[in-house]
């Protein structure tokens, strides 16, 4: 199977966890994109009532596309389930996300999800994380080049997100930039994480550390299921 089928099929497995009645966080990127046309087609089939939070201005538009019923964040008091993607997920399940540029609204998603759960390809697994990806970091755009010069002095190896074309620097659905570390392997991602947050002009770093309870893992040989924390 090649990386967009096993995305496939992950989506359609998440969704058997999506159940009648429930309100459910809808992640962003490719992964999600399958769950969202899979939700779709179950909510037609099977008259469900389900009502989905966003984490993204994309992921919106493909919700509505779908005709799945969607609430703002802040008229729900919980989530039952959030269901994201990630970029890379470490053997004890730590994650770094913000590939797609939104971990700042998948974050506060995730913070009040009852249960939250990643769909990955097995590409994605790692084992420890920053071996594979890079490290994003949401940052207010004023005075965002001091914050550049001053990860570059700490040996982080900033560079800016651009957009699309490669010509502007890339904006997030919250009119912040983005810079991505490229750092390695993170020995210490708990201090790395508070040191970052404590960093004055950093609004969120795409670590997600101790948060996810499972992750549906796309293989040839099918899904795998597999339990992160209760
Ligand atoms: C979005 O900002 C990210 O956190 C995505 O969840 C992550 O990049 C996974 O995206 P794909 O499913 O497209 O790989």
């Amino acid at each position: 199977m090649n990386q967009d089928e096993l995305k496939k099929q992950v989506g359609d497995e998440a969704v058997k966890y999506i159940q009648d009645g429930m309100i459910v966080g809808l992640g962003t990127g490719s992964t999600v994109s399958c769950l969202i046309d899979s939700l779709g087609e179950k909510i037609r089939q099977k008259h469900l009532h389900i009502t989905c939070v966003t984490t993204s201005k994309n992921t919106s538009k493909h919700a509505k596309e779908q005709n799945i019923k969607l609430i703002p964040l802040d008229d729900v008091d919980h989530i039952d389930l959030t269901i994201d993607g990630a970029d890379e997920i470490s053997a004890d399940f730590q994650g770094i996300k913000g590939g797609g540029g939104s971990l700042l609204w998948e974050k506060i998603v995730a913070n009040i999800s009852d249960n939250y759960i990643w769909i990955v390809d097995e590409s994605k697994m790692s084992n420890k994380i920053g071996e594979h990806f890079k490290l994003p970091v949401e940052v207010v755009p004023f005075g965002s080049k001091q914050l550049f010069r001053r990860f570059t002095k700490l040996g982080y190896k900033p560079t800016w997100r651009m957009d699309s074309k490669g010509e502007h620097r890339f904006h997030t659905d919250s009119d912040n930039y983005i810079i991505d570390l490229h750092m390695g392997a993170i020995e210490h991602p708990h201090h790395l994480a508070d040191s970052l947050i404590r960093t004055v002009g950093v609004i969120e770093q795409g670590l997600f550390l101790d948060r996810v309870n499972a992750v549906i893992v796309g293989h040839d040989s099918g899904p795998e299921y597999m339990q992160a924390r209760p």
